[in-house]
């Protein structure tokens, strides 16, 4: 577990290991005054003469080991905590860069909620390792280590009635830990549970006051926050006896030294002096004790949540390679390409899985040419698409940009070829020209609203009361779905790269708009390897190829024309596409009418 966490701590391991020495310094400290006390304790008990003298010599060396201790104590804290936070960035940078390399679909499969909890939580308890564990742990166990042997060589025979109330403490805990960890599992499930119901439950926040409150997601909301409530206050239940039994046995050392000590000294078996000496170090020892105690009991929901860590950061990552892009030309291939979104078994091999949503697919697309991707709604065109942008990793088959496997060239390499308006975008919570930068961040705020004109933003942005330096608002909510279509289309305008995927681009746009907007996509992709999705077959007609897909199959490509004539699935689709227009032109001119 530490060293898994050590990886991370860089240059500041050394300072973790100088805020152990620091506190146990301190730790010495805080019990060196009981060793003052002995000799007070001792002088009275003899009854040797004691000058004022010698009683100040001794309530200063008291004071001044106090003060000491506190100093000490604060400066290893300090460290700590240095060395603990810059750990902590570390990790979360490495944590951001891992998922940034995982196929979107572990993450859409561990929920935000979860993701979240890595991200704060789980790393947020290597603190509490870090800054405290680990330093105060170390110092607090070393301490009654050392007093333990001085007592040893003071009186043996009192030392191990010291020792004798410690077993019992020990099997206490024993106790709590193997009752707690039998719950621990159950519990984080829980909390997972919860937190991604809980984040799903606002996101879906606009359904749930559409519908009533008792529908489904209230119901999960309801049942997931209860079952945690529930398994947290079993978990405990079945701690807390246990707990109470060793936090009030442990600190009694002296539960055994006390009385049968002073029977050993009426036996004449150990002398007066060395029975003070014993109970003073026992006080000494029952606060540390407790703390190096209570820090080995967080170890193992430590290790629980660093695991979890671990697991996230060393998740299979897309396949990909440093090399730069090679390829010949900007032609894409399809090659054979399969496809399933939950992960393939591990030993599966190449067998197709039963949710596999592509079934070899292959296209080609020709440098400079426009495709069309066309087929019903789940027929896996947007799945292509982001395969292409390599969202995920294909199952079988390959895709190729030139010539050169997506998957042997960097992630970066290949961004910079393809410019991609998704079907739901996502915008930041910036202003809108921050987001439109986004596309070409050194772009100068000139060429930025140059790509927004193009992308018919302006119209919309001067409705706003900071027109483009409007915060986009959390995702870009603020704004209508056709505006946040076109700001996307001006990031892919700014971004100007050579292949261009769009998505169902102008999906939200009234006709108006829709047709000034294909103008301005015809200019754009000028000279560009294009694929293009659509529902409205009418703007895809005059692509240089369309590919019709069904059920996840190419099922035939070629132009409308000889699709028409031939492909009984897109003559479908073409049919009921211009019905839908021919309603919507009879709607509007009925709305005209009135
Ligand atoms: N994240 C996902 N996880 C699991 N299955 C998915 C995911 N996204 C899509 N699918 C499934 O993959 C299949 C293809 O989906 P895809 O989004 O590619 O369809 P599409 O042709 O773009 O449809 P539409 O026209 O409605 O946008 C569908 O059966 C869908 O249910
Ligand atoms: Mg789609």
């Amino acid at each position: 577990m530490l060293s898994s966490v050590m990886r991370y701590a860089g240059a500041w391991k050394k300072t973790t290991l100088l805020s152990m020495l620091v506190m146990l310094l301190g730790i010495v400290c805080s019990v060196a005054p009981y060793w003052f006390v002995y000799e007070l304790v001792r002088a009275l008990l003899l009854r040797e003469p004691m000058g004022a003298q010698f009683i100040a010599v001794r309530a200063a060396a008291i004071a001044g080991f106090g003060v000491l201790y506190g100093v000490l104590y604060v400066k290893g804290l300090d460290l700590s905590h240095r060395a603990a936070y810059h750990t902590l960035e570390n990790l979360r940078f490495s944590l951001q860069g891992k998922l940034e390399k995982q196929p979107l679909g572990v993450i859409q499969e561990k929920g935000t909620g979860t993701i979240k909890k890595l991200f704060v939580d789980d790393i947020d308890t290597v603190e509490l390792l870090l800054a405290h564990a680990l330093p105060e742990g170390f110092a607090n166990t070393a301490v009654p280590v050392i007093i333990y042997i001085a007592m040893f060589i003071a009186d043996w025979k009192l030392a191990l009635l010291s020792l004798a109330s410690l077993p019992l403490g020990l099997i206490a805990m024993g106790a709590m830990y193997k009752c707690g960890t039998s719950k621990m599992g159950e519990y984080y499930t829980a909390a997972q549970k919860m937190n991604n119901t809980i984040v799903e439950y606002i996101n879906g926040m606009e359904v749930v006051k559409v519908f009533n409150r008792d529908g489904e997601s209230y119901r999960r909301f309801e049942t997931d926050v209860r079952s945690y409530r529930d398994f947290t206050l079993a978990w405990y239940k079945v701690c807390w006896p246990w707990m109470a039994l060793y936090n009030s046995i442990l600190p009694c050392v002296a539960l055994f030294t006390l009385p049968l000590g002073a029977l050993f000294v009426l036996l004449g078996w150990s002398q007066v002096s060395a029975l003070a000496l014993v109970l003073c170090m026992s006080a000494g020892i029952g606060v540390p004790l407790m703390r190096a105690l209570s820090f080995v009991s967080t170890l193992p929901q430590l290790d629980y949540k660093i695991k979890a860590l671990e697991a996230a950061l060393d998740a299979e990552p897309l396949k990909e390679t440093s090399a730069p892009f090679c390829g010949k030309g900007r032609e894409v291939s399809f090659e054979n390409v399969r496809f399933s979104y939950s992960s393939p078994a591990p030993g599966s091999g190449t067998a197709p899985a039963s949710d596999e949503v592509i079934h070899g697919v292959s296209l080609h697309i020709p440098e400079g040419s426009v495709t069309a991707l066309v087929g019903e709604s789940g027929s896996g065109k947007s799945t292509l698409g982001k395969l292409l942008v390599h969202f995920y990793d294909v199952t079988g088959g390959a895709i190729r940009i030139g010539g050169q496997d997506i998957r042997e060239m960097s992630l970066e390499a290949l961004n910079d070829q393809i410019s991609y308006v998704a079907q739901e975008q996502f915008l930041f919570n910036t202003t809108l020209l921050e987001n439109i930068r986004l596309g070409h961040p050194g772009a100068t705020d000139a060429e930025v609203m140059a790509a927004a004109e193009k992308a018919q933003c302006t119209e919309f942005f001067s409705r706003l009361p900071q027109g483009a330096n409007t915060p986009a608002g959390d995702g870009g909510k603020q704004l209508s779905g056709g505006e946040r279509q076109r700001i996307s289309l001006a990031r892919a305008i700014l971004k100007n790269a050579p292949i261009v995927v769009l998505d169902e681009a102008t999906a939200f746009m009234d006709p108006e708009n829709e047709e000034k907007m294909n103008e301005a996509i015809a200019e754009v992709i000028e000279g560009k390897t294009v694929i293009v999705i659509a529902h409205r077959l009418r703007s895809i007609m005059g692509a240089d190829q369309i590919c019709v897909l069904d059920k996840g199959f190419l099922a035939d490509c070629g132009t409308h024309e000889e699709l028409l004539e031939r492909c009984r699935a897109y003559k479908t689709l073409w049919t009921a596409s211009e019905r839908s227009a021919e309603w919507g032109v009879t709607a509007a001119e009925g709305g005209d009418g009135k």
